[in-house]
């Protein structure tokens, strides 16, 4: 099998695939893809490489691409799908990463940090009043998927009261994270903060306009850690212009880089460069997991997190369950897929399963390389320590085995293996079957 790796990906995925007997793994270029993708099976990329109609003309033997991250804006899925490659993303990897800096982002725009960091660094000691406490306020989210319930759960810490609008999670599930589920305009109304966290789809594409901002509450603070898209840019800059919204924390913008974003700049503004998902540990987990997938399809045909192109009028409809893929042969098999369906709600959507293959299952948490070890269920030991109430949440449920399955020199497994499995379960009843 060849195998390109034209993004750098973590050194355990590397690795991973170079274990395999007779494989040829590629690290490569932009300057000589085109001539090395000829003959290759699969392709292993991040968000730099373009996966475009033109190199998929070139792939002759091309089975596979592999996406390390969620989004497949640089894929042309449609090509890749009429030329029978299936493609992969790795959601989930990067969800407690993201789901960190939006709160970073949310308690430095409430208290004020860039201003004062400014002031320092010019020399002037300016003491002034330096915003507000977060406890006892309402975080709306909108979109309580991977990363939504994570920002969920640290809000709960901070004493915050939650409330969500996710039209395809059920209030069972929600319940769990002790998140309430609202109308979107309920949650627009009563929130002090609100934090996207949901795809771009044609319901949800600047979702935030001049529209949904007039039904806030004034002195709303925004924060998108999600797609640049979910906004009306110049709406929002207006309403925080006209004091209506008190401020926003932006990772993401509607046209990256940035280049005449009418709220970059403004005072109560904070932006960062779409890095909430670039920490060390999420790199290294997508690294993982990407590689995992794809020695587990040239292998073994199992298919995991595949992403297909959303029929249209379809969001949210129910889409027929073991939906064939292109390109796969008989023998492939769709882990977990035990009759559940695709998963709606986005431009483009994986494959999700149900049990034990759950996509919420981290690399390490399936096993990387076979050197998968049993823990006591750490997480949720020391949540019905300290945190009393919450350790309800972990009960014992369907995936519990799956969930506790951790690698010790890895820490992304140790890190999301309670979380894990509390998502399995809801996602699979829910979510899936939607
Ligand atoms: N900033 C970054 O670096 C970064 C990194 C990873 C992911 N992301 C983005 O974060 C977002 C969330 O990712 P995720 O992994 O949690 O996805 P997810 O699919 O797990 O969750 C998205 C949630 O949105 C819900 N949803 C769908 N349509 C909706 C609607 N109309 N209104 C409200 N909710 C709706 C879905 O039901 C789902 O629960 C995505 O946009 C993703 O691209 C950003």
């Amino acid at each position: 099998m060849k195998v390109i790796v034209a993004d750098k990906i973590s050194e355990r995925g590397v690795q991973l695939l170079k274990e395999q007997p007779g494989w040829n793994i590629l690290l490569t270029t932009n300057d000589t893809l085109s001539k090395e993708i000829a003959d290759a099976d699969a392709l292993i990329v991040r968000s730099a490489t373009r996966v475009t109609a033109e190199l998929l003309d070139q792939a002759k033997k091309l089975r596979a691409v592999g996406r390390a991250g969620v989004g497949v804006d640089n894929i042309d899925l449609e090509a890749a799908t009429k030329r029978g490659v299936l493609v992969m993303s790795t959601p989930g990897g990067s969800s407690v990463s993201v789901a960190e800096h939006t709160f970073a982002l949310l308690l430095a725009l409430v208290r004020q940090l860039p201003k004062f960091d400014a002031a320092m660094r010019e020399g002037r000691w300016e003491k002034s009043s330096s915003g507000a406490e977060v406890r006892g306020k309402t975080l709306g989210l909108i979109g309580l998927g991977r990363i939504g319930s994570e920002v969920a759960s640290r809000a709960e810490a901070f004493d915050m009261r939650v409330v969500a609008f996710d039209p395809f999670i059920s209030e069972a599930a929600a319940r769990e994270l002790s998140v309430e589920l609202v109308p979107l305009d309920q949650l627009l109304a009563e929130c002090d903060f609100i934090s996207l966290h949901t795809a771009v789809s044609a319901q949800t594409r600047e979702m935030i306009n001049a529209g949904s901002i007039a039904k806030m509450k004034k002195g709303v603070r925004i924060v998108n850690a999600a797609r640049g898209e979910l906004i009306n840019e110049a709406d929002l800059a207006a309403a925080i212009k006209d004091g209506h919204v008190a401020g926003a924390a932006l990772d993401v913008f509607a046209e990256e880089p940035p280049k005449n974003c009418p709220l970059i700049g403004l005072p109560n503004v904070i932006a960062t460069p779409h890095v909430a998902g670039s920490t060390a540990e999420a790199q290294e987990e997508l690294g993982t997991q990407v590689a995992l997938q794809i020695k587990d399809y040239l292998a073994e045909g199992i298919i995991r997190n595949a992403v297909r192109r959303e029929p249209a009028g379809s969001f949210g409809g129910p889409v027929p369950a073991r939906a064939p893929v292109p390109g796969i042969g008989g023998a492939a098999r769709l882990a977990g897929f035990a009759g559940g369906g695709v998963k709606a709600g986005a431009d483009s959507h994986p494959v999700c399963g149900r049990g034990s293959r759950s996509r919420y299952a981290s690399a390490a948490q399936r096993g990387v390389g076979g050197r998968a070890e049993r823990s006591a269920g750490r997480k949720g030991e020391r949540r019905q320590c300290t945190r009393g109430g919450r350790g309800k949440r972990l009960d014992r449920g369907r995936g519990d085995s799956q969930a506790r399955t951790w690698l010790p020199e890895h820490p992304g497994s140790l890190r999301t293996a309670g979380k894990n499995r509390i998502s399995a379960r809801f996602y699979g009843r829910r979510h899936c079957a939607s």
